[in-house]
C-alpha cells in the first residue's frame, strides 16, 4: 500500500478503497479557527451531544484580529467558552495560525485531521492525513460521526535532485500548480515521494502541503521519516513519532516527476495561483508592498532566511513590508535569536501572529498597488484592494524584492543564506488553555453576546419554482459569493446580516433581489465554489432561501457545503444548456421529491423560454437523503 492507503485502511468504518466510491473514515483529530469555528460549534451545539468524541479537538482563534467592534471579542469569547464545555482545547488570540501551530504541537503522523479551514491538508507535511472541509462536518467529526468523501486518486509526486540555492519549497509548489492549474488536483490525493522528500525539513514539506489546496486535491501527504522524527524531537514531541512510508510496490493512479535541480524561483502572477512563471522571465516589475507570512510560509526557517537576508539593508523606499509570524513559538525564537531586531532596523512592519493580509485583515495595498506575498491566494480583491495585483513568491524572493523594491530573481543579489534549525525549537503552550475535565462542565457558562444568531436550517426538499437569480462564469471562488474582509468577518456568526452582502463583489443588488423574489437558484460555470472551504459561501445563499445551483462544475467542498445546507447542487448534462439560461428566468423542477430519490438526471422546464434541459445529481445516496431532509442537520436530527 501507499501511504493515503494506509492510513484510509487504519480508518476505514464503511465502504471499500475503491477509486469513486464513497468512504467513511473515523477522525482522529480536528481544528478550528475562528472565521469558520463560531458556526461550527453552533452546529456541534445544536448536535445535542455531551463532549467531544475525537482524540483531539483545538480552536484556534486567528482570522480575525482586528477587534474593531464587539463581534469578534465576542466571538473568541464564545469559542473560549464553548470549547471548555466541550472538552475541546482553546488556542489563545496571538498563539498564532491554526495551522502552524497544529504542525508544532499537536499534528502525529498516521493521524486523521479534519479541520474548518482550507489549508487543513498542512498536516500532511507530517504525515497526517489531513483534510479540510466544512464547518459542519468538523461539527459532526467532534460529534463521533465519521467523514465522508469518494475515494479519491492517488498521484505519486517523485521528487529527485536537491533544490539549489534561492529556490524554496514554495517553488515546488508553483511548479505543481504550473503544471497542473488550479483544477488539477480535484478528486487526488498528492502522495510525495523520492530522494529529493529527505532532503526537505517538515515545515518545507508543509509549505507544499498547505498549497496543495490550491491545486484543488483532496490533501497530499508526506512519509513520516528521520526529517519528522527530528521536527518532533525539536517541539519535545518524540512520543508523537511513528515511521511512515509507502510499500515498496505500492501503486499509485498516476505518476509526476519533479527534478529540484532543474527548479527556479517561481512567482504565480494575478489573479491565480496557477499563473505561475520563472521571476527571471517577468521581468523588473515595481513593487508597493511585501507581505510575509501566512500558513505557508512563515516557520521559524522562512522568517530567518528573510531577516537573514535583510540584516543590514534598508527597506526600499517605495514598499511596505509586514511581517506576520505564524506562531508565538516562531516570533519568541526570532525574539531571542536577535533577528526580530534585524528585521525591525531594516524596515519591516511586525503584525500580529495570525492571518493577517492574507484575508484581507489590515494592510489592504494602495490603489493599483503590487503587493508580492508568500501566501498561498491571489483571488481578485481578497487583499481588500480591488485594483492591486498580488503576486505569491517564496520568502527569498519577497525579501530581496522587498530591498530591491523591484521584483527581483534573488540570485542577482548574491549568495543564499543558511540557516540552521535549532535542535530544541522554544516550546512554551502556556496560551493553550486545556478544557477542564469533564465533571466540570456543568460549571461553565457558554458566553454568547448579540451578534451570535442561530443555525439557519432549510426545509425538508419539496417541488421548486424559482427564478435565475444570478448568472457566473467559471472559476467562481467563494469569496466572491460570500467576501470575506474586515467589514464582514465580524458577522460569520450571524448570518441574517451577511447574507446581504452576498455575491456583492459580482452584483450589488444580489441579496435584495433573492430577498424580494423569496429565493431562486444560481447559474454557475466551471469550478464553481473553488477557493477558500467557507461554509458561510453556502449558509448565506440558504439564508436568502436559494433551493438549487446549477453548474458546469463544482468545487468538492463547496459542493458538499451546499449538500449540508440542503441546496441541490446540478450540473448540465449538456454545457450548451448554459448559454440558453437567463437571469431572471423561471424554472421549474416538478417531482422534485421523486425525481431526487430515484437518482440520474433531474429535468427542469424552463418556463420563461419555454424549454426543458437535463441537470446531473451526481451524489451518493447517503447524500440524496440529507437533500431531502433538508439539509445534514435535519438528517441527522431524523436520525
Ligand atoms: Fe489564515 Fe491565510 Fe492560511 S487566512 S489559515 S493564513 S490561507
Amino acid at each position: 500500500m501507499n501511504i493515503a492507503e494506509k492510513i484510509l485502511s487504519s480508518h476505514i468504518v464503511e465502504g471499500d478503497m475503491v477509486k469513486g466510491h464513497e468512504i467513511a473514515i473515523k477522525i482522529d483529530q480536528t481544528l478550528t479557527q475562528d472565521s469558520t469555528g463560531t458556526m461550527a460549534y453552533l452546529q456541534l451545539e445544536a448536535l445535542g451531544i455531551d463532549r467531544v468524541k475525537t482524540e483531539l479537538s483545538v480552536a484556534y482563534v486567528d482570522h480575525n484580529m482586528l477587534q474593531e467592534g464587539f463581534e469578534n471579542a465576542d466571538d473568541h469569547k464564545f469559542i473560549q467558552t464553548i470549547a471548555a464545555k466541550y472538552g475541546i482545547y482553546f488556542s489563545r488570540p496571538g498563539n498564532g495560525i491554526c495551522h502552524q501551530v497544529h504542525l508544532e504541537r499537536f499534528g502525529k503522523p498516521g493521524k486523521t485531521l479534519l479541520g474548518s479551514d482550507s489549508h487543513t491538508p498542512t498536516g500532511g507535511g507530517l504525515g497526517m492525513l489531513a483534510i479540510g472541509a466544512g464547518g459542519l462536518d468538523v461539527a459532526l467529526a467532534m460529534a463521533g460521526e465519521p467523514y465522508r468523501i469518494i475515494m479519491p486518486e492517488i498521484v505519486n509526486v517523485r521528487l529527485t535532485g536537491k533544490l539549489r540555492s534561492w529556490v524554496s519549497a514554495k517553488d515546488i509548489i508553483l511548479e505543481l500548480l504550473r503544471r497542473l492549474t488550479v483544477k488539477g488536483g480535484v478528486g487526488k490525493i498528492f502522495e510525495y515521494s523520492g530522494e529529493g522528500v529527505t532532503t526537505l525539513s517538515v515545515p518545507e514539506r508543509a509549505t507544499i502541503a498547505n498549497m496543495g489546496a490550491e491545486l484543488g486535491a483532496t490533501t497530499s501527504i508526506f512519509p513520516s521519516d528521520i526529517r519528522t522524527y527530528e521536527f518532533l524531537k525539536a517541539q519535545k514531541r518524540e512520543e508523537d513519532f511513528e515511521a511512515l512510508t509507502a510499500d515498496n510496490d505500492a501503486q499509485y493512479d498516476d505518476i509526476i516527476e519533479i527534478n529540484l535541480d532543474e527548479l527556479e524561483p517561481m512567482v504565480a502572477l494575478p489573479h491565480s495561483p496557477d499563473n505561475v512563471k520563472k521571476v527571471k522571465d517577468v521581468g523588473k516589475i515595481k513593487v508597493d508592498q511585501v507581505a510575509i507570512g501566512s500558513c505557508t510560509n512563515s516557520s521559524y526557517a522562512d522568517l530567518m532566511k528573510v531577516a537573514s537576508i535583510l540584516k543590514g539593508g534598508l527597506v526600499a523606499e517605495n514598499v511596505s513590508l509586514v511581517i506576520s509570524p505564524g506562531s508565538r513559538q516562531v516570533l519568541n525564537m526570532l525574539a531571542e535569536n536577535g533577528a526580530l531586531a534585524d528585521l525591525i532596523a531594516a524596515g519591516a512592519r511586525i503584525l500580529e501572529n495570525a492571518c493577517g493580509p492574507c484575508i484581507g485583515m489590515g494592510q489592504a495595498p494602495a490603489t493599483n498597488a503590487v503587493s508580492l506575498r508568500t501566501f498561498n491566494r491571489n483571488f481578485y480583491g481578497r487583499c481588500g484592494t480591488k485594483t492591486a495585483s498580488v503576486y505569491l513568491v517564496s520568502p527569498e524572493v519577497a525579501a530581496a524584492s522587498a530591498l530591491s523594491g523591484y521584483l527581483i530573481d534573488p540570485r542577482e543579489i548574491g549568495d543564499a543564506p543558511v540557516i540552521a534549525v535549532p535542535d530544541r525549537f522554544k516550546v512554551n503552550d502556556n496560551m493553550i488553555i486545556k478544557p477542564p475535565s469533564v465533571d466540570k462542565k456543568e460549571e461553565i457558562t457558554v458566553v454568547r453576546g448579540p451578534n451570535i444568531k442561530p443555525f439557519p436550517l432549510n426545509k425538508p426538499l419539496s417541488d421548486i419554482q424559482k427564478r435565475v437569480l444570478i448568472k457566473v462564469g467559471d472559476d467562481i471562488t467563494t469569496d466572491h459569493i460570500m467576501p470575506s474582509n474586515a467589514k464582514l468577518l465580524p458577522l460569520r456568526s450571524n448570518i441574517p446580516e451577511l447574507s446581504k452582502h452576498c455575491f456583492e463583489t459580482i452584483d450589488a443588488d444580489f441579496s435584495k433581489r433573492a430577498m424580494e423574489w423569496e429565493g431562486g437558484i444560481i447559474v454557475g460555470g466551471n469550478n464553481y465554489g473553488q477557493g477558500s472551504s467557507r461554509e458561510h459561501a453556502a449558509l448565506a445563499p440558504l439564508q436568502l432561501s436559494v433551493k438549487a445551483v446549477i453548474t458546469k462544475s463544482f468545487a468538492r467542498i463547496h459542493k458538499a457545503n451546499l449538500i449540508n445546507s440542503g441546496i441541490l447542487p446540478l450540473t448540465f448534462v449538456s454545457s450548451d444548456d448554459y448559454d440558453n439560461i437567463d437571469q431572471g428566468d423561471l424554472l421549474t423542477i416538478e417531482n422534485a421529491v421523486e425525481q431526487v430519490k430515484k437518482g440520474g438526471t433531474i429535468t427542469i422546464k424552463n418556463e420563461t423560454k419555454n424549454t426543458t434541459f437535463e441537470v446531473n445529481l451526481d451524489v451518493s445516496d447517503r447524500n440524496r437523503e440529507i437533500l431531502l431532509a433538508g439539509g445534514l442537520i435535519n438528517f441527522v436530527k431524523n436520525k
